[in-house]
């Protein structure tokens, strides 16, 4: 059958790509007319370019297929041919959550990452749930790995002169400041793009243009905003936000995405452009199984929901299902041995269709297997609570590692609720580099968590977060290159200093 399919489809590709010689010829033919050019565009069907063997150049271009040329494929051993982002400048003027975990992802994958950060005291996470007396807090230090730090005032004039060089220097400003922070700088899109026309510059913001565009947002904001709070909890229970980052973190990774995105297509056009990420927009791509949910019960109870094996009937919007699976397999959280004294000592059980006669054996209900209560997905919808009961009984004598091993050597899907302690402890995210251990010249050696996404030949190096002011003069001379001089100006101007304290007024 697939076969068959496959053999329809080929002529139509073909056709496709003639069309798309064709029409570009063409296109390079009206455009050679509009500007004059004498030089004649030959039409040439495909077959006939693909006759005569084209040189290197031209054959790379093609395969890149936006019109520029990939180098030939390097012969430097696997990871040591450089990262992902070598030699992209990122002028990170990031703080608290959102933007830094978007930026130290890319100087994960190899960018060169300068955060901007106020003189005195800096992103305030630095000082924010401190746990080493006059260390940077850990809120800081695992989301500012790989980045180098400078502190400029950029309220005074000095300081902006500098942050316009950056702009200049850089292909990425990002920034996350409050709905009209950044323009009241003075860094309005269109003074950044007329600074640097091929600058992209990226911002998150709680809300996209609408009613609450101006509004401050923090992350469970975006979570209750976002769809997922309604959607998460338990019925009979308020909403409840998620400990997962989903609204700060979640739209860190989505603006890395449109970094990259728009890194690519500078590629082609030359010019950068505005990235935006609505915290809200983040959250309910990651809640979009929700809102599928939300039209689905214009047609009907949601039958996998075990409140409708329990007879609770829907009301208008999507309502929150406890532990309930989310997809097409029914599922439930169960308790494991060890349980009434270990918080989490819990298994997630999938009753995945196709191994269902597995699990009525593991259970000791093989009988399940031929009653017509239960042998069929349907059947069992209304019986959800009953079987997951049941299977919970079996669960608990045995602890959630031994469960996990027992069903997946029946390729039953489970997963053990693993405490952050145990996280912490796993050998194989420390193999993988999914959890790192760092050494901080204050605060001592601690654990972050590393590049969650692994590329073949663009290895991760976690390093520490940076000092606060930690690279400014080697940023200033080294990579803006003011002479000492200048360096010595820039010091007593207040660019890079924090501004003298008031004097306090004198006691009545
Ligand atoms: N030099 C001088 N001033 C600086 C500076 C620097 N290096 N860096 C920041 N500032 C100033 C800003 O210009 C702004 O001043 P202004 O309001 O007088 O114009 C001020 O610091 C405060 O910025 P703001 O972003 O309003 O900080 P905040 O602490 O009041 O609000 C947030 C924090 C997170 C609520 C807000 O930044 C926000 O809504 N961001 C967008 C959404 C977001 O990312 N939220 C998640 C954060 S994890």
């Amino acid at each position: 059958m697939a076969t068959k399919k496959k053999a329809k489809k080929a002529p139509a590709k073909k056709t496709t790509a003639k069309k798309a010689v064709v029409k570009k010829a063409a296109a390079k033919k009206a455009a050679a007319k509009k500007n004059g050019s004498k030089k004649v565009v030959k039409l040439r069907p495909a077959k006939a370019a693909a006759k005569k063997p084209a040189p290197k150049k031209a054959a790379a271009k093609k395969a890149n297929g936006n019109g520029s040329a990939l180098p030939a494929p390097s012969k430097a051993p696997w990871g040591q041919a450089g990262k992902a982002l070598d030699g992209v400048k990122i002028l990170d003027f990031t703080h608290v959550q959102s933007g830094p975990t978007c930026t130290q992802l890319l100087a994960y994958m190899g960018a060169d990452c300068i955060k901007i950060e106020r003189p005195g005291g800096g992103d305030i996470t630095r000082g924010q749930l401190r746990d080493v007396k006059g260390a940077d807090s850990l809120y800081f230090t695992m989301l500012n790995g790989n980045k180098r730090s400078i502190t400029i005032d950029s309220k005074n004039p000095k300081g902006m002169e500098i942050l316009e060089r950056l702009v200049k220097h850089c292909d990425v400003l990002v920034e996350n400041f409050a709905p009209g922070a950044i323009d009241r700088m003075g860094l309005t899109w269109e003074r950044v793009h007329q600074l640097n026309p091929r600058i992209i510059m990226a911002s998150v913001k709680g809300f996209g243009p609408g009613p609450y565009e101006e509004c401050k947002v923090y992350e469970n904001i975006a979570q209750c905003a976002g769809g997922a709070a309604s959607t998460t909890g338990f019925r009979e229970g308020p909403p409840l936000v998620t400990g997962a980052q989903i609204g700060d973190s979640g739209t860190g990774l989505h603006l890395a995405l449109g970094i990259v995105s728009a890194l690519y297509q500078r590629n082609r056009t030359g010019r950068g452009q505005r990235v935006l990420c609505a915290m809200q927009d983040g959250v309910l791509n990651l809640a979009r199984v929700k809102l599928r949910d939300q039209q689905r019960l214009a047609h009907g109870p949601l039958t996998e929901y075990s409140q409708y094996g329990e007879g609770i009937p829907f009301g208008k919007a999507v309502p929150r299902a406890g532990n309930d699976s989310g997809g097409g397999q029914p599922a439930w959280l169960l308790k494991c041995k060890g349980w009434e004294t270990d918080p989490d000592s819990y298994i997630y059980f999938i009753t995945q269709a196709p191994v269902w006669a597995e699990i009525c054996d593991l259970i000791g209900k093989p009988e399940w297997k031929t009653d017509p209560d239960y042998a069929t997905p349907p059947a069992r919808l209304p019986r959800l609570r009953h079987i997951f009961d049941t299977i919970e009984q079996w669960t608990m004598t045995k602890t959630k590692f031994e469960v996990m091993d027992i069903c997946n050597g029946f390729d039953i899907p489970v997963g053990p609720i693993l405490s952050m302690k145990e996280i912490a402890e796993e050998q194989s995210l420390r193999a993988t580099g999914t959890v790192v251990e760092v050494d901080h010249p204050t605060r001592g050696k601690y654990l972050t968590v590393g590049n969650p996404i692994k590329l073949s030949d663009s290895p991760c190096e976690v390093k520490r977060s940076p000092l606060l002011g930690e690279h400014t003069e080697e940023i200033l001379t080294k990579v803006l290159g003011y002479s000492d001089a200048e360096l010595a100006e820039i010091k007593t101007s207040g660019a890079i200093t924090p501004p003298p304290e008031k004097p306090r007024a004198a006691a009545a």
